[in-house]
């Protein structure tokens, strides 16, 4: 069975990484899809940066595959052919901002998300803390991929003039 992580991943952190790796030991391919509007520019990274940030952190793992999408996910799974999504759970906020969606997705097109518990490592990081940490200069070492602390340093280094 194939499926799709979907996410805004901006930045993919090393809780996604986890993620991305447990489910692929599950699934026979995973997508890790980058959802949003490339022209739209929201967010520290751009769609394709996100993709490449990912590319990069996930070579090792052969099953993985990045596209992007900016529409309904369901159009996406069901244009693949795909019937799973893997969403991570970090609290129960997660799990009350996931259940509508999962809810609704199912109703749409019968697409089952599948929920992997995170890592206790990586319960309390999300994309957005890490972003303003390290916008501070503080150390995010470790919760961010060697590469994805490189790229966000890059980037405030840029911004911050
Ligand atoms: O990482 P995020 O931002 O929490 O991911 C949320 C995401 C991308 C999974 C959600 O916003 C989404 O599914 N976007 C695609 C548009 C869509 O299908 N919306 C209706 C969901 S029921």
């Amino acid at each position: 069975m194939r499926a799709v992580c979907p996410g805004s991943f901006d930045p993919v952190t090393m809780g996604h990484l986890d993620i991305f790796r447990r489910a692929a030991a599950h699934f026979e391919e995973l997508t890790v899809l980058v959802t949003g509007n490339p022209n739209k520019r929201t967010g520290l990274f751009t769609i394709d940066e996100r993709m490449e940030l990912i590319r990069s952190v996930t070579r090792d793992i052969p099953n993985v595959r990045v596209d992007w999408w900016g529409g309904l996910l369901v159009e996406y799974t069901t244009k693949h052919g795909i019937t799973a999504l893997v969403k991570g759970l970090r609290t129960a906020l997660d799990y009350e901002y996931e259940l509508p969606m999962a809810q609704m997705n199912r109703r749409l097109t019968g697409v089952d998300t599948f929920f992997l518990l995170t890592d206790e490592k990586y319960g309390y990081i999300s994309s957005s803390l890490l972003k303003e940490v390290a916008k501070y200069g503080g150390d995010v070492r470790g919760l961010l991929p060697d590469a994805v602390v490189e790229a966000v340093e890059a980037k405030y280094r840029s911004t911050n003039g």
